[in-house]
């Protein structure tokens, strides 16, 4: 059966905006970007809002709603009670280009930082041999569908803009771990994690765990392991004397 919803949408762009009320109707098995995509057709043609697959694939539709990070396409109507308001608003860490669509680069500038896989030298692709568990601990890191909501989620940058520079955030720190526990990739990866990708900012707080839609445990299986191994490097007295010994 369907009903009224009370919507509360947030209209602006980079100078000024506010949050605007919507009456709007819904209907059984719908989802927020349904809903967002009614308002749209009947009541505001200009609102602007990025979505592509509607199937939880593409990454595109992350907002925040009633204040926690989400993707529209995959929070079903039936999460809110129909006499409740649901609020939608853009992504609150990056910054807003239009209504809910937000401007995401910072994180395609931190992805083209870290240096790619480094295989060893004259290893050709289809050469390439791997542990079966090696091969499903990537796995599970490549399920990431770039939807920047454990960006948007982890308040060393969401609280402290300052730190942007110096933090390249849950997603590729987890990219780094991935890489660094891959056992083909010959490149140590452990002082720029720690020293240029900001991995010393991260204090487990697990928040970015929290709104993964793809379940990754990013904090449990990416930075903690990669975090013991920037330590092992550092402190372990055994591996500070190899260094010493063979300027590693
Ligand atoms: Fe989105 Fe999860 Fe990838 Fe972060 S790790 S960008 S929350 S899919
Ligand atoms: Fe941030 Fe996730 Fe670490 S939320 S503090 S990157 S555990
Ligand atoms: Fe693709 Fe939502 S529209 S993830």
């Amino acid at each position: 059966m369907g009903y009224e919803a009370k919507f509360r949408v947030w209209r602006g762009d980079a100078s000024a905006g506010d949050l605007r009320d919507y009456a709007v109707e819904v209907n059984e098995g719908e989802v927020v970007l349904d809903i967002i995509h009614r308002i749209q057709a009947t009541l505001a043609a200009d609102l602007a809002v990025r979505w592509n697959c509607k199937a939880g694939k593409c990454g595109s539709c992350s907002a925040e709603i009633n204040g926690r990070p989400r993707l529209m396409c995959m929070t079903r109507m039936s999460t809110f009670a129909e006499d409740e308001t649901v609020t939608v608003t853009p992504l609150r860490t990056f910054p807003v280009i239009r209504d809910l669509v937000t401007d995401v680069s910072f994180n395609y500038t931190k992805a083209r930082e870290i240096p790619s896989f480094t295989p060893p030298p004259g290893l050709a692709p289809g050469e390439y041999r791997m542990k079966q568990a090696d091969v499903e601990r990537s796995q599970e890191f490549r399920k990431c569908i770039e939807c920047f909501l454990c960006q948007n989620t982890c308040h060393v940058i969401r609280d402290h803009e300052e730190n942007e520079e110096a933090f390249a955030g849950p997603r590729y720190l987890m990219r780094i771990a991935e890489l660094e526990m891959h056992p083909l990739d010959t490149a140590d990866r452990r002082d720029a994690a720690q020293d240029e990708f900001g991995l010393g900012l991260c204090n487990i707080t697990k928040c970015c765990t929290d709104v993964c839609p793809e379940d990754i445990h990013i904090t449990d299986n990416a930075l903690i392991p990669m975090k013991e191994r920037v330590v092992g490097k550092r402190y372990d007295p055994i591996v500070w004397l190899g260094n010493r010994l063979f300027r590693r």
